[in-house]
């Protein structure tokens, strides 16, 4: 896999270096602010493919216990500074699909434009992913992309065609919430919608046994 690739963190730090961030938002979306209006104090976040993480201080301040996580150096140095030393310890380098969480399951996953950065044939294992971090009737929220109709375009980022996201999904979640955005940033712009689910009670395929 080459450093043009996605997958590859380079692709992401030369991104963050050189200033290429059409997706970073400067702050915190009113959908999230909003939310935490009405949800404070709401336990333990998680903010995978956190970027520069000005959502990170947003939700500490209203209460929760956070982790947050990207696979680039250069996005978690400029979280550190974003969020401030305090929280810095919370920010970790590392690759949402493998890190080793821990047991605890979270309360709450926050997504903004990771999803969307990931190739469509990974979306499967996000899903599964978030799944099995969340506690039942947990909240996977926040922002999620829908691609422009017509064929699919070559991204990142990679939007859902209509009804794809609710397909994805359903299998461990409900959706509870799905509202337009006014305030996306132009590269979404009129195709982004604020989306809460609730992780159901549907249980995992337990993982093979090892002799
Ligand atoms: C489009 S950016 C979005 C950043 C941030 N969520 C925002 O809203 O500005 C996608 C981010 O996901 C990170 N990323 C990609 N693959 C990842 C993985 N497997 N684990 C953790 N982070 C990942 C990238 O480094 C990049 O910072």
């Amino acid at each position: 896999m080459d450093s043009t690739h996605p997958s590859h963190p380079e692709f992401w730090d030369q991104r963050y270096q050189s200033g290429q961030t059409p997706w970073d938002f400067g702050g915190v979306p009113a959908g999230l602010s909003s939310y935490l209006r009405h949800h404070p104090r709401g336990g333990r976040v998680l903010i995978p493919g956190c970027g520069s993480g000005y959502e990170i201080k947003a939700f500490a301040d209203a209460g929760y216990a956070v982790t947050a996580l990207d696979l680039s150096p250069a996005a978690v140095a400029r979280a550190h500074q974003v969020a401030g030393p305090a929280l810095a310890p919370n920010i970790l380098v590392g690759d949402f699909f493998a890190h080793d969480f821990g047991a605890v399951p979270f309360d709450v996953i926050y997504e903004r434009t990771f999803l969307c950065s990931l190739l469509p044939e990974r979306r499967e294992a996000y899903r599964n992913r978030v799944a099995a971090l969340l506690r039942h009737r947990g909240s996977l929220l926040g922002y999620f992309y829908y691609q422009p109709p017509g064929p699919a375009e070559a991204g990142p980022p990679f939007g859902f065609a209509w009804g794809a996201a609710d397909e994805l999904f359903a299998r461990y979640f409900l959706l509870v919430k799905d509202l337009p955005v006014a305030d996306s940033v132009p590269l979404f712009a009129g195709r982004e919608r604020w989306q809460e689910r609730s992780r159901t009670a549907f249980a995992l395929p337990a993982a093979p046994r090892t002799a």
